[in-house]
């Protein structure tokens, strides 16, 4: 299993559409793909009830219970956890278990200074 988090303490950044469209990339591309939603507005569990297929799964998990949910994913091949945006407790502990961390950014200067290390 690989997983991917993809993190931003800006809001609005884009987290989810990245995460969601990797999840439907992985699996129209024959990959057992997954989406864990650690973030408690809940906007990719809630794009998943909206969807018409089980696949991919969404799992809406708390930060605590990321690993228990981790091991009982062990038949998928590639996991997207979405994070809330911040860098609290939560974005800590989807970095801690990714191999791969997104923070998606675009061009622009507001966005840009986000990156720097807050004090
Ligand atoms: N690459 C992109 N190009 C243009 N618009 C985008 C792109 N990615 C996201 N958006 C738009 O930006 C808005 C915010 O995107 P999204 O909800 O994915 O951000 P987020 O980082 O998850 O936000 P939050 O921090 O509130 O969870 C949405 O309206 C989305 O359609
Ligand atoms: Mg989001």
């Amino acid at each position: 299993m690989r997983i991917v988090s993809i993190v931003s303490q800006k809001g609005g950044a884009g987290k989810t559409t990245l995460a969601v469209n990797l999840a439907v990339a992985a699996t129209n591309s024959g990959i057992k793909g997954a989406l864990i939603d650690l973030d408690p507005q809940a906007t990719a569990a809630n794009w998943g009830d909206r969807r018409q297929t089980a696949i991919p799964s969404v799992i809406s998990a708390q930060a605590a219970r990321l690993l228990q949910v981790l091991k009982q994913m062990s038949e998928i091949d590639w996991v997207f956890i979405d994070t809330p945006p911040a860098i609290s407790n939560t974005t800590i502990v989807a970095v801690r278990a990714a191999d791969i961390v997104l923070v998606p950014s675009r061009a622009a200067i507001f966005d840009l200074d986000t990156l720097a290390p807050q004090s």
